[in-house]
């Protein structure tokens, strides 16, 4: 499968055409709509999210709520845009018109700006940042959501939620379920199992909010029951655990990505890193823990994924940083016109999209039919293969 997305962020619509989905697959609106609303939550957000309601149009490639298997396309209408029909035109407007005059002149630290206004030879900034936003994580959440859907049908879950903002960290995370996290975190203005830490990182955003700062954090998701040997070794770019982490990178302001104990193996010797092997009859092979997160040589091992990424504060600031001008190569303390403080808790949807849609491309690329029944019988074969072997 293999999906594009287009739009900015004040323009009419973001879209996306997946292609490659297996035919067969129920899919409706309120599938996409539910995780859009997920995608819109959380504290620390700043009035957009209060103006836009996203809400998906399905345009191609289902009918009567079952995937055809011909490309899938997706719009979010941006419910702004009609203050913007000038300034975001598609038709040229003459070079005194005021919205033409009034260009973006002043990169902002921290964003795409400056390197992509020197990179595609724009004077107005504002051709970069319209595309740079991560208003475009909209629709990568859509066909995350339709990944989640074949995930769904193969038995296989995924969650995610917040485990650290602003240097606060969850200590409880002892959640006995996928469904117990999901249920605590999906009422959680933080997206946060801990409801102490939950409370202090509230703390941690109004406090960055009233000093007109930002704070960034650190998001896990977790999929459980993949089966045994999803992705490769044999090739660099088949390996599952490289594509999940350039999937988390490519979210904006994602610094960092980890997968089980992560960082931390390198403080630990080999014993207290590697996952001891067992069998059961019942099971097969399992580990006796989990601490490489889900992955050995590229391929899933079985245990749960569980990898976190790392969020970087937010870059517009209430509280100026300096920059150039591009015009008048004058030093200025950029300001701003809105902005949220913390995204954590929506980046947190954001991850669980992208790593729901990696997951699912691997499985529907390595047990490959056109049809989700038989995608269906090819990892249930698998699973009862590992089982046995
Ligand atoms: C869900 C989400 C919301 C974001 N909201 C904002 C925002 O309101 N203001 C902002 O300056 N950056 C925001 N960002 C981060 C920027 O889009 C990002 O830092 C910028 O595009 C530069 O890319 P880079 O940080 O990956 O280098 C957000 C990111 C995510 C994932």
């Amino acid at each position: 499968m293999r999906y594009l997305t287009a739009g900015e962020s004040h323009g009419p619509q973001l879209t996306t055409i997946i292609e490659g989905v297996p035919a067969g697959l129920t899919l409706l609106a309120e599938h996409i709509n539910e995780e859009l609303a997920r995608r819109q939550k959380g504290y620390g957000r700043g009035r957009r999210m209060q103006i836009e309601k996203d809400e998906v149009k399905i345009l191609s490639g289902v009918r009567h709520g079952k995937t055809l298997g011909s490309p899938i396309t997706l719009v979010v209408e941006n419910r702004d845009w009609k203050h913007w029909t000038n300034i975001m035109g598609i038709e040229p407007l003459a070079s005194d018109t005021e919205e033409v005059k009034r260009k973006v002149t002043r990169p902002r630290p921290g964003h795409a700006d400056l390197n992509g206004a020197i990179k595609y030879g724009h004077r107005d900034m504002r051709n970069v940042l319209e595309r740079s936003s991560a208003r475009e994580t909209t629709v990568r959440v859509a066909a995350g959501a339709v990944a989640k859907r074949i995930l769904s049908e193969l038995g296989i879950r995924i969650a995610s939620h917040v485990v650290e903002i602003g240097g606060v960290k969850a200590e409880n995370t002892a959640y006995t379920s996928l469904e117990e996290l999901q249920r605590v975190t999906e009422q959680s203005p933080v997206r946060c199992f801990d409801a102490e830490a939950e409370k202090k990182m509230m703390a941690a955003i109004d406090e960055a909010k009233e000093k007109g700062d930002s704070i960034g954090g650190i998001v896990e998701v977790i999929v459980e029951g993949v089966p045994v040997g999803v992705g490769s070794y044999v090739h660099y770019d088949r390996k599952l655990d490289a594509k999940i982490a350039a999937a988390i990178v490519s979210i904006n302001a994602f610094k960092g990505v980890e997968f089980g104990i992560g960082f931390e193996a390198a403080r630990r010797f080999g014993s207290e890193v590697h996952d001891e092997i067992i069998w059961s009859k019942e099971t097969g092979y399992t580990r006796k823990t989990n601490r490489l997160g889900g992955f050995e040589g590229g391929m899933t091992t079985g245990m749960p994924i569980v990898v976190r990424g790392v969020m970087k504060p937010i870059p517009t600031l209430y509280k100026p940083l300096m920059s150039v001008d591009i015009e008048t190569k004058e030093p200025f303390a950029a300001s701003i016109e809105r902005s949220d403080s913390c995204a954590v808790p929506a980046a947190s949807v954001v991850a669980e999209a992208v790593v729901a849609w990696e997951v699912a491309n691997a499985i529907v690329e390595q047990f490959g039919q056109d049809r989700i029944d038989l995608i269906i019988e090819n990892v249930e074969n698998m699973r009862r293969y590992a089982k046995e072997f």
